[in-house]
């Protein structure tokens, strides 16, 4: 497996790769890898001839007081874990190659950025949609691999690759779970023993929902009672939000319909923010 930390090989050897007819398949990730990350990986390896993996640490998706600098780090063990699902080549530039001090042009996705976690995280998904235009353009893959867990970035992406008519096919894989329920983030490691006992309580709280939801109660607001109440017992998470969207433009549902509903929480553990979500599948999908 080959490291390669500049854009300008980068480039060189993915153009190389697509004269060859290989098809490749894109990760794109901060690193401090889990089974979440791996899983897109494996996916990726199945599907494609080449697997690209960035591994880079965005600082332009984190807001002024969030955790860019303590954001965990360990590129040997990242490493080891890409060569053992079979990755090709990690592309993982600094911060100076990514935005040298002429940098100025942001990539917005305005609407579908707005709410939930845009609205907690200002300017995030402007981050975001910025350094994966970067990746696309860079690398160009034919397949790029993102998480359900972050189901807003992969609207933002979807409606990116839309709108800019990127070549771009996205596959969106399920969220990989601790055997207790709780969504694998590389965020986890900050929490205490105590708080990693409690955490499991996000994905409990959604799965009363969906159980509510399955029994005819599809009136919003009792739902994300249910949800908050769940959440507000001791010990108790400061949630940030309890939303429940329509699936495509992440707008607020007051009833769940036909097209089915995303429930995303976003709660803070101690200093921790953690966020789940569950897709309420609707009568026209087959899921
Ligand atoms: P990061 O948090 O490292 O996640 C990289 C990819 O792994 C994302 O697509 C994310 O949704 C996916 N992922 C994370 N936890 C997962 C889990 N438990 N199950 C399944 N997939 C999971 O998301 C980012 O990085 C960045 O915003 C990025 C897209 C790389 C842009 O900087």
């Amino acid at each position: 497996m080959r490291v390669i930390p500049s854009i300008d090989e980068m480039r060189q050897v993915s153009r190389t790769l697509r004269q060859g007819g290989k098809r490749i398949g894109l990760v794109p990730t901060m690193g401090y890898f889990h089974e979440g990350h791996l899983s897109l990986m494996r996916a990726a390896r199945a599907e494609c001839d080449s697997v690209i993996v960035s591994l880079f640490v965005n600082p332009t998706q984190f807001g002024l007081f969030e955790d860019y600098e303590r954001y965990p780090r360990d590129l040997p063990r990242d490493l080891k874990m890409a060569e053992s699902v079979g990755v090709d080549l990690i592309f993982a530039p600094t911060p100076s190659e990514m935005y040298p001090l002429t940098f100025e042009t942001v990539v917005r996705v305005p609407r579908v950025s707005a709410g939930l976690c845009g609205w907690a995280r200002p300017g995030h998904f402007d981050g975001v949609a910025t350094v994966v235009a970067k990746l696309f353009n860079i690398i160009q893959p034919d397949v790029a691999y993102f998480g359900a867990k972050d189901y807003q970035q992969t609207i933002v992406i979807r409606r990116m690759v839309a709108d800019l008519n990127l070549p771009i096919q996205i596959v969106v894989c399920p969220t990989v779970r601790e055997s207790d329920g709780l969504a694998m983030s590389s965020r986890n490691v900050y929490l205490t023993p105590a708080e990693r006992l409690e955490a499991p309580r996000i994905y409990l709280a959604l799965r009363e929902a969906e159980k509510a939801c399955r029994a005819g109660q599809t009136e919003v607001e009792s739902l994300r009672t249910l949800i908050r109440e769940l959440l507000e017992r001791p010990p108790a998470f400061r949630v940030d939000y309890v939303e429940i969207v329509h699936p495509e433009t992440l707008l607020p549902l007051k009833e769940i319909g036909a097209d089915g509903a995303v429930i995303a929480v976003a709660a803070f553990l101690g200093n921790t923010r953690l966020i789940d979500n569950i897709v309420i599948s609707g009568e026209s999908s087959s899921s």
